[in-house]
């Protein structure tokens, strides 16, 4: 099967011709936390951020991904792989284009999210912890679905009754809990920028 597929990528403009074009260096920012921790919205906020300050960044996230290309897919843990695996996937294809990629998904094992490192490449891989309690998530509850998935309405949910891996070793952590978004904004931001920067 593979050895009759040829890809081109020597003939294709280069990832460092469109880095110089875009005057950055591309790299994946993979945000994990639980479901209602605030990555998404912290990610959005760095997006616009990064735009108004000349960075072209896109963000991908799970509620978005999970309703289009990835949306023959369920929670079970199998599934969740095949989700990150094809998110990872995408992503690297993104950081090919020379763009800041985003990505907001739960991603809750460490084996869920090695395998997301080590298709993105290691060196373009940078994990963003956002650290915000289960009992401050559900707190919130701002999609109803702790509610849901307390009462048995939905099952196998992150943090209730399917597991949620803290990552060991984050390029950087965001403890939430007294962070407003602003704050964990300008946070990854100043991160990312030392990143990406030529
Ligand atoms: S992941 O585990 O496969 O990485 P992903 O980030 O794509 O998850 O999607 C998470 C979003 O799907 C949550 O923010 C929530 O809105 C929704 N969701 C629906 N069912 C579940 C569930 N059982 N567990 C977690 N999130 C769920």
């Amino acid at each position: 099967m593979s050895e009759n597929i040829h890809p081109i990528f020597d003939r294709l403009v280069k990832r460092s011709e469109r880095e110089v074009f875009l005057n950055q260096k591309a790299s994946v920012f993979w945000f994990t936390g639980l479901s209602g921790s605030g990555k998404s919205t912290i990610a959005e906020g760095v997006e616009r951020r990064l735009l108004e300050l000349g960075y072209l960044a896109q963000v991908l996230d799970g509620d978005n991904i999970r309703k289009g290309i990835n949306n023959n897919l369920s929670f079970s843990i199998e599934d969740r792989k095949e989700n990150i695996r094809r998110i990872a996937e995408i992503s690297k294809l993104y950081v090919n284009s020379g763009i800041i990629t985003l990505c907001s998904f739960i991603s809750p094992t460490l084996k869920i999210r090695s395998l997301a490192k080590n298709i993105v490449g290691e060196n373009d891989f940078h994990e963003i912890y956002i650290n915000t309690p289960l009992a401050i998530c559900e707190k919130r509850d701002v999609k109803g679905l702790y509610k849901k998935a307390r009462s048995g309405e939905i099952t196998g949910f992150t943090g209730i009754d399917s597991p949620y891996e803290a990552p060991l070793n984050p390029q950087l952590e965001l403890k939430t809990e007294n962070l407003a978004i602003d704050q964990g904004v300008d946070k990854v931001v100043q991160y990312i920028i030392e990143t990406v920067r030529i």
